[in-house]
């Protein structure tokens, strides 16, 4: 049966106090932990230091996500950092088999991620390769911006060939998801769906993430 999977995003959360905003989720999935480089894309967030501080302070599936540019050279620290799933993105990497297939060595799941702009038939040749295939649905860099709908049919398209194929690929879902958004994108086939703002901007963030369940199972 299905089983959506919430994966509240810490960049929204008081950076100051990340272990307490970890304990306000506790139905929380996964936790995912957005990294910018300020190349990949023009904002920093945190890197790998702050990951393994986080990954001390939960026992959840800890979900990395990379925007960063040479995701070769530095995957290895987000697993060591205790990451579960580390994901990149397809077009930071020169080989992202090579990425994917160095992230299993390590020890994590895999992941790989494409940018609003990046059809998904571009990462149809990893898909034998991840475990995860995350699509974004805002330009990546920041929290609180609009979900674009077109990003939808990216994911019908995705659902479709990893059916087709018979693999166990996740599709995951980033950017502007909310309790109006989370149904479109169950309906298209989505199984993680990833909320910065509307966790963290909610009143009760944890009862929010039972709305977003509620939402993507009607
Ligand atoms: C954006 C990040 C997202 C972001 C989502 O580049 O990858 O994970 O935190 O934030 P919301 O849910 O506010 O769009
Ligand atoms: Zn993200």
């Amino acid at each position: 049966s299905y089983q959506p999977l919430i994966a509240p995003s810490i960049l929204s959360a008081d950076f100051a106090r990340l272990d307490r905003e970890i304990e306000r989720i506790p139905s929380a999935d996964w936790i995912h932990v957005d990294v910018m480089d300020g190349h990949f894309v023009p904002n920093l967030s945190f890197g790998a230091p702050v990951a393994a501080a986080v990954g001390r302070v939960t026992d959840k599936p800890m979900d990395c996500h990379l925007m960063i540019e040479d995701p070769l050279r530095w995957v290895g620290d987000y697993v060591e950092a205790g990451a579960a799933n580390v994901t990149f993105h397809l077009e930071a990497a020169d080989d992202p088999v090579a990425v994917a297939d160095l992230l299993h060595v390590k020890g994590s799941r895999a992941g790989v991620s494409i940018k609003p702009g990046t059809p998904a038939e571009m990462c149809f040749e990893v898909l034998d390769h991840v475990d995860l295939v995350l699509v974004m649905s805002v330009e990546p860099g920041f929290g609180g911006q609009k979900f674009m709908p077109g990003s939808l049919d990216k994911v019908r398209a995705l659902r479709a060939e990893i059916d087709r194929r018979g693999l166990d690929v996740l599709i995951q879902i980033d950017g502007g998801v909310d309790a109006d958004t989370i149904g479109d994108c169950a309906a298209a086939g989505c199984d993680v769906f990833v909320a910065g703002s509307a966790v963290y901007g909610a009143p009760d963030p944890d009862a929010m993430i039972g709305t977003l369940r509620d939402r993507a199972l009607a």
